[in-house]
């Protein structure tokens, strides 16, 4: 029902349980393209279970612990961002993302991750926005360091996984650092 238009083609809206048909659609364009980098729980299969993956998402928000947006690129739900985890009382929160193939690489993430982050540290104090990668994961970490934020440390051989075990990349940034204008270019000396 709500829309926030981001560009003049891409709407951020609450993707709630009631538009999981559409999820499981859209999950079954972009299955193959996430299934290395997101959690094993989020890539359904099946209704049911595309429903229980948006159920959580709404029962975290209910509890003002997480939640989940889609990106509709031109009316087709092409992607989304989530708040993983959301702890006010801690001041930490967890976002994450995802887009199918045919959305990547449209610079349509990157401001639907800011309104989300935006959100968190403006209106609700949030201090410490992480951002947890795969580190093999190429796009993930460039789109990270794009959005200001910086390498912690690695989580060194965290998960097995089918290629070998994985290294987990835990990023952040503090709101400190979210809310500070961008450093003017240094002055030219004659
Ligand atoms: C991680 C992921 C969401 C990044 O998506 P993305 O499309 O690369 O991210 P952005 O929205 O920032 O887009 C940046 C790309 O759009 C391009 N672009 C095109 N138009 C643009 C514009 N107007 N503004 C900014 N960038 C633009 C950029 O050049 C860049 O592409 P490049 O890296 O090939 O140069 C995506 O790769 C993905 O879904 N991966 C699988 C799931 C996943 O890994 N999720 C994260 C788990 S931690």
């Amino acid at each position: 029902m709500f829309a926030l238009p981001l560009t003049e083609d891409v709407e951020l809206r609450p993707l709630e349980p009631w538009r999981a048909e559409e999820f499981l659609a859209h999950l079954d364009r972009a299955r193959e393209h996430i299934r290395p980098w997101v959690s094993p729980s989020f890539v359904a299969t099946e209704l049911p279970s595309a429903r229980a993956v948006l159920q959580r998402y709404a029962d975290r928000w209910a509890d003002d612990a997480g939640g989940i947006w889609g990106l509709w690129w031109r009316g087709t739900l092409v992607g989304g961002v989530m708040l993983v985890s959301f702890d006010v009382a801690l001041g930490v929160c967890e976002v994450g993302c995802w887009v199918e193939p045919a959305a990547q690489g449209r610079g349509i993430v990157a401001p639907a991750v800011r309104t989300i982050v935006d959100w968190a540290v403006r209106e609700r104090g949030i201090h410490r926005v992480e951002w947890r990668t795969n580190a093999r994961n190429a796009r993930s970490r460039a789109l990270a360091g794009r959005l200001g934020l910086r390498l912690d440390g690695t989580l060194r051989q965290l998960y097995p996984s089918p290629d070998g075990r994985i290294d987990l990349e835990v990023w952040s940034v503090l709101a400190d650092e979210w809310l500070a204008p961008p450093s003017a270019p240094a002055p030219t000396v004659h």
